[in-house]
């Protein structure tokens, strides 16, 4: 006799991994992954097989959290060590790989203007058939990868992504780039090896909403059977409470934390770069999974920042989303991984580019692709893209971590995007430096001060003012900026009263108010209408 049907817990927390690391945009292409595996994963526990206690006396200072220290105990530097010899043999290619591309940098570097044909002979061969060999018009000359067929190569290792399933009781979860995720399944942790792109991921989800036989979803995520009483205590008979889709006039905007807005009209719902927290009793409101509607419409992503493109919440929403737009990008530069080819291949089925100042027909409105300047470090990244989000004569302005460097941009973009009803914009005025986030892909490390110099920074106060004198919104929301609790994982960032992402905030929240703009910075939850 078969059992009633089970609903997944809104609690259940869903890690993606890739060999036990936190799976992020630069894991999940195979042109930058092994660089990530070979420069930072590998190297980190190195160390810390090397010396556990350095670790721990590091990251007891909390100015070095966020850094390459391996948060766990020295009581657990075998299992860390047994990891690591795993990685170095599971992925032997990965380290290849890295080797192959500092010999690329060098041929490249030898070149000197004259033809590059007679060096494709000399590209590493684990390389050679992927890349192309390109000057710039300076005559400094690089590789363009074909990423597509680096997919569809034993670079891209799916056998290395599993999902790590346990329950949580609040928000407070370890940082998790410098640590990999080891076996807790003492504390009820339960690592699934099995594809992003497989579909019972899609069935296990499903059932935050709809119910269905625990068994069958058991079966199909290939539970093993002495895990089977731990993956039952993620289900419940209890359903979740209702989440109807707005059926009001003009358009409902509801803040769900940092960067994730949830957009809706009587005809569309559309999310943005979606961070959602796990639902549980807390003192601090704010909309959870189960808030969402049962379809989203379309996801709009604007960069690959890890607090941006987030494959833990993507991959629990994948059944419900209708069409994911990312920022074009993927010219095959090591530094732009294309964010389309990285969602199709973790089973996005409708993926569509947007490119500045292309629009998207939407039911009662449109998407449109604005510039977004800076935050990467002055490296030459195409992924990203502010949004602009037209719905029921409604203009919405999602331009998540935009630095106005150049504010005449938006004296040009202005006239084409007309009124704008309310601008979201972040004001990580500060952010880590570029090394922090691209450090394993550059082929020699960069001097500190040019490191520092080159800091992922959104705007500042005076840049966020030049925006708003020139595209005149009527109302301004200050968001992306790490502070709700659930970000913690992905996101270092302990402000205090005085740190300069507030003072700036503050400043342009004073101008907003000197000038009659609506402005506010919401924390946790917000919800106002368009009308
Ligand atoms: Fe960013
Ligand atoms: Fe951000």
């Amino acid at each position: 006799m078969s059992r009633p049907p089970v609903y997944l817990k809104q609690n259940v927390v869903a890690e993606p991994l890739h060999n036990q690391w936190y799976a992020w945009w630069f894991l999940a292409s195979p042109m930058t992954a092994p660089l990530f595996v070979a420069n930072l994963h590998v190297k980190i526990m190195e160390s810390f097989v090397a010396n556990p206690a350095i670790h721990v006396a590091a990251l007891k200072s909390p100015a070095l959290r966020g850094g390459p220290y391996l948060n766990c105990g020295v009581e657990r530097v075998g299992e860390v060590k047994a990891l690591l010899e795993r990685t170095l043999q599971e992925e032997s290619l990965a380290l290849r790989y890295a080797a192959a591309m500092r010999e690329l940098d060098a041929l490249l570097a030898s070149a000197e203007g004259y033809s590059l044909e007679e060096l494709y002979p000399r590209v590493p061969d684990l390389l050679r058939g992927y890349v192309e060999l390109t000057y710039d018009l300076r005559n400094r000359a690089s590789a363009r990868f074909f990423e597509p067929l680096l997919y569809r190569s034993p670079f891209h290792r799916e056998s290395s992504q599993s999902v790590s399933l346990r329950l949580v009781h609040g928000d407070a979860r370890p940082y998790v780039f410098s640590t990999p995720r080891l076996d807790d399944s003492r504390d009820g942790d339960l690592q699934v090896r099995l594809p992003f792109k497989h579909e019972a991921w899609d069935t296990l989800f499903a059932m935050r909403r709809t119910p269905a036989p625990l068994e069958a979803v058991r079966d199909a995520l290939g539970i093993a059977p002495q895990d089977g009483d731990t993956f039952a205590t993620f289900f419940t008979p209890e359903p979740p409470r209702p989440a109807p889709r707005y059926d009001g006039d003009g358009v409902r905007v509801r803040y769900f934390g940092h960067a994730c807005v949830l957009i809706e009209s009587r005809h569309v719902s559309v999310l943005t770069d979606p961070v959602v927290s796990y639902d549980f009793p807390t003192d601090l409101p704010r909309f959870t999974f189960a808030d969402l509607p049962e379809r989203i419409d379309y996801v709009l992503l604007t960069h690959g920042h890890a607090d941006h493109l987030m494959f833990e919440p993507l991959l629990q929403l994948r059944h419900r989303i209708g069409t994911v737009v990312v920022p074009a990008g993927g010219g095959g530069a090591l530094v732009d991984p294309s964010l389309k080819l990285m969602l199709q291949h973790a089973g996005f089925r409708n993926v569509v580019t947007l490119s500045e100042l292309e629009s998207l027909p939407v039911p009662g409105g449109e998407l449109v692709g604005l510039p977004f300047l800076g935050e990467h470090g002055d490296l030459d990244v195409r992924g990203k893209l502010a949004h602009l989000v037209r719905l029921e004569g409604k203009a919405l302005l999602m331009a998540a971590d935009s630095n106005a460097l150049e504010p005449r941009l938006y004296e040009h973009v202005q006239p084409h995007v007309g009124p704008i009803d309310m601008m979201w914009l972040g004001m990580e005025s500060e952010g880590g430096p570029l090394s922090w986030m691209y450090g394993p892909l550059l082929p020699a490390p960069l001097s500190r001060k040019m490191d520092q110099s080159r800091r992922l920074n959104g705007s500042n106060a005076a840049r966020a003012i030049d925006i708003v004198q020139r595209l005149k919104p009527r109302q301004v929301r200050i968001y992306a900026m790490g502070r709700e609790p659930w970000l913690g994982h992905v996101m270092v960032m302990g402000y205090h009263e005085q740190s300069p992402q507030l003072v700036e905030s503050r400043k342009l929240l004073a101008h907003c108010r000197e000038h009659g703009v609506d402005g506010d910075m919401p924390y946790g939850q917000a919800e106002s209408f368009l009308r």
